[in-house]
This record gives C-alpha cells, sequence and structure tokens, in this order.
C-alpha cells in the first residue's frame, strides 16, 4: 500500500455529538443535562452561548442525512442524549427520545451509512449529578442500564457502538479544572470520577456481551500524544510520564494493564474507589479501540512538576484551537497504541480541525487549509496501515460547524459550514476534498 491508498473496507466517515448540533433541548420530553444548566450559567460560556438551538439537527437530520449521503459516506458517528431517553438519568422512558434517533437511524439505513453510536459525549441528566454526578458510584449504573436500554431498542439497526467520548476530558475538565460542565473544580473528585467513568464503560459492555448481539463495541478515549523534547533521557521520561494521567488512566485498565501507579502515587489525596471485581469489569474485551487524536505536544523534565514534566512551546503553525498542527504525531500515537496493547483494532473517532472559515462572495468556504491538514493526517493514516497497525476507519470531526462546548460557536471544525442565522448548510471545499478521497478511497495531493 501507498501513502496514497488505504483498504478496501475502510470505514469513512463523520462524527458530531449531541449537545453540539442538536438543539430542540427541551422538545419531546428530554430532561435537563449538565451542559443545559452549565451553559445557562453566566460566565461559563463564550457569550453564553447554549446547545438550545446549535445546528437544529432534531429538525433537519433529514437534509443532513441527504448531505452525508453526498459525500458517499460509510458511517455516520454521533451520539445519544441520554436525558432525551431518561430525562431522570434512570427510571421513567421517554419513548419520544428513542423515536427521533429510530428515525435518524433508519434514514441513515436508508442511505448506506451505518450508524455509529456514542452513548455517552458529555451531557449527563442534570438529575444524575444532583446525586453526586461521576464522582459517585451509582452514576456508573445508572449508564449501564441506561446503555441496556439503547441496545435492546436499537441495536438490531446498528452495528458499531461507543460507549464513552473522551472520558478524561468529563473527568479533568468537567471535575477537576472546572472548565467543562459540571464546572467543579476538585481534584479528588475528578479521580473518583474517572474510576467511575471507566467502571461505566466495563459495565456497559458487559451489559452488550449479555444481549448476545453480534454488532461491535469499544470506547473513544483522547489519549495525549507527546514527544520527548529532545532525545535526553530526561525529556524521554518525562514524555513517557505526560501519557500517564490522559492515556494510561484509560487504556491502562481497559487492556488489562491497571493504572499508572507512579501516577497514582503522585497524587495520594486522590485515591481511586476501586471495588473488588472493578478492574475485570473495566478489562472486558473490546472490539475495538476508538482513537480521538488532534494535536502532538513536546514534553521535558521539570523537576518542580508532581510528573516531572511540562509541555513546551514548539514551532508548528496551529489551527484556531490553538492546537499545534502535527500530522506525524497520529502516525507515532497509532504505533504507541499498537505496540503497548498489544496490536488492538482502531477506528479514528475523532480528526480535523478548526480553521477561521468564513463564506466568500462567490458563496463558497474556501477552506483550503483544512485540505492541507486531512491530507497530511491521512497520509499519516495510511502509513501507520502500511507500517502494521490494524486501523479499519476514519470519521472526521465534525460534519458540521457545532456548539464547541465553552467556546461557544467561535470555532469552525465542519466540512459544512453551518450559518447560525439561518441553519444554512455550506458545503466547503473539504467536503469535496473528502467525498473525492471517500469515493477514490486514497488520500490526493
Ligand atoms: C473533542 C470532543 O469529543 C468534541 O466534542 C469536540 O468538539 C472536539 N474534540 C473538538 O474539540
Amino acid at each position: 500500500m501507498s501513502g496514497l491508498q488505504f483498504p478496501d473496507d475502510f470505514l469513512w466517515g463523520v462524527a458530531t455529538a449531541s449537545y453540539q448540533v442538536e438543539g430542540a433541548t427541551t422538545e419531546d420530553g428530554r430532561g435537563v443535562s449538565i451542559w443545559d444548566t452549565f451553559s445557562h450559567t453566566p460566565g461559563k460560556t463564550l457569550h453564553g452561548q447554549t446547545g438550545d438551538v446549535a445546528c437544529d439537527q432534531y429538525h433537519r437530520y433529514e437534509e443532513d442525512v441527504a448531505l452525508m449521503r453526498d459525500l458517499g459516506l460509510g458511517a455516520y458517528r454521533f451520539s445519544i442524549a441520554w436525558p432525551r431517553i431518561f430525562p431522570q438519568g434512570k427510571g421513567q422512558r421517554n419513548p419520544a427520545g428513542f423515536d427521533y434517533y429510530h428515525r435518524l437511524i433508519d434514514k441513515l439505513l436508508a442511505a448506506g451509512i451505518q450508524p455509529m453510536v456514542t452513548l455517552y459525549h458529555w451531557d449527563l441528566p442534570q438529575a444524575l449529578q444532583d446525586e453526586g454526578g461521576w464522582p459517585a458510584r451509582q452514576t456508573a449504573e445508572y449508564f449501564a442500564d441506561y446503555a441496556a436500554e439503547c441496545f435492546g431498542e436499537l441495536g438490531d439497526k446498528v452495528k458499531f457502538w461507543i460507549t464513552l467520548n473522551e472520558p478524561a476530558c468529563a473527568a479533568y475538565l468537567g471535575y477537576e479544572t472546572g472548565l467543562h460542565a459540571p464546572g467543579i473544580q476538585d481534584m479528588p473528585q475528578a479521580y473518583r470520577a474517572v474510576h467511575h467513568l471507566n467502571l461505566a464503560h466495563g459495565l456497559a459492555v458487559q451489559a452488550y456481551r449479555d444481549t448476545g448481539q453480534n454488532g461491535e463495541i469499544g470506547i473513544a478515549p483522547n489519549p495525549s500524544a507527546v514527544r520527548p523534547a529532545t532525545r535526553r533521557e530526561e525529556d524521554v521520561l518525562a514524555a513517557d510520564r505526560a501519557r500517564d494521567k490522559w492515556a494510561r488512566m484509560f487504556l491502562g485498565p481497559i487492556f488489562s494493564k491497571g493504572y499508572p501507579q507512579r501516577h497514582l502515587d503522585a497524587y495520594p489525596d486522590c485515591p481511586l474507589p476501586i471495588e473488588d471485581g472493578d478492574m475485570e469489569i473495566i478489562a472486558r474485551k473490546i472490539d475495538f479501540l476508538g482513537l480521538n487524536m488532534y494535536t502532538e505536544e513536546a514534553a521535558g523534565h521539570d523537576e518542580s512538576h508532581p510528573e516531572k514534566y511540562k509541555i513546551l512551546p514548539n514551532y508548528h503553525p496551529k489551527t484556531e484551537m490553538d492546537w499545534s498542527i502535527t500530522p506525524l504525531g497520529i502516525y507515532r500515537l497509532l504505533k504507541w497504541i499498537d505496540k503497548q496493547y498489544d496490536h488492538p483494532t482502531i477506528y479514528v473517532t475523532e480528526n480535523g480541525c478548526a480553521m477561521a472559515d468564513t463564506l466568500s462572495p462567490d458563496g463558497r468556504c474556501h477552506d483550503a487549509d483544512r485540505i492541507d491538514f486531512l491530507k497530511n493526517y491521512l497520509r499519516s493514516c495510511a502509513e501507520a496501515i502500511t507500517d502494521g497497525v490494524d486501523l479499519r476507519g476514519y470519521t472526521l470531526w465534525s460534519f458540521i460547524d457545532n456548539f464547541e462546548w465553552s467556546l461557544g460557536y467561535s470555532k469552525r471544525f465542519g466540512i459544512v459550514y453551518c450559518d447560525y442565522v439561518n441553519q444554512r448548510r455550506v458545503p466547503k471545499d473539504s467536503f469535496y476534498y473528502y467525498r473525492d478521497v471517500i469515493a477514490g478511497n486514497e488520500r490526493f495531493d
């Protein structure tokens, strides 16, 4: 295989998440999520923006699926909003919630597009946060009940399930830095959340196996991609340690390697609430690992940091998120995972970039910088496959510009431009580039 061509059955997709695109947050019996509460709290998001309307995909999914059909997609990765199914997170189920996902999935299947369904993309029912949220063990159990309900209702139509999206963000941004919902700043709580998210994942995998269904189930973490700033031994060790918090705290237990002890030792005040049997549950075999990857950073030794590393400035050009554009980083991360965790099947479940997109006088969006980004990252993916990584697919983030969490609508990640004034969809140049990639199963120069 060359750096251009992908395997015949490579799965090409695009990705979104419920709170970022759906809107309709008060319709058809949907309950309140922590992101509704957080975004409606003054000062938490840019300009106080919320996901109340977002891209209105709840009402415009037919138009969106038609665009996806034009793209020639094999898969659409989207998430189910837990509070649409269980407005209180548990107990009384809301049938109207499933109706929407049935309609969406039926449209996708009719267009020849496989649904790839994420069960948790950060919109925890507020009622469960009120009972303690992820730092509380029962949230993991409620998640497993909700997951089982989804398998029962949709399992005959859905072949790809993802338990959690970026659990590291849910734990550390939600409960340590407070930059994301529920906006708590308490490090011990964040580490309790880590373990309960992992447990929730394992319980959901178990629930899926119990159904006897024959689809595939995995998880989509965002392990840090880090390279040593120099070849000095201390920097090599620093870069390795920089992978503990965001990579090994999740991948370790999932792949039966446990939690990284040196990381736990660095934070003795943040014990993990592990109970007997938990580690076996978390290590239930997954069918694939999803990988969300955007950027790689350089780390060097820092004696003053509890984990003895710091992230250093680098020379790479940056996206609008201020994330370095590092296509080689995805190659290195794929290879690292392949080696560390014994050659798992991988899907890149998120990759893409926010750029300063505008509509030109000709009515189009000429996002040449995004096309460059994609070409280079896809080259790295193709090379990783050539070099033995079992990479089976790629779902680009994102199908359409959407609500970028605390940054509101200021960051455009889509290959479709969303005009938020009137909800008009305008395919960007990268849409047509990606359409050609999919059609030819190769990345074009
Ligand atoms: C991570 C998240 O999964 C997604 O929700 C977010 O919009 C993108 N990456 C870009 O930050």
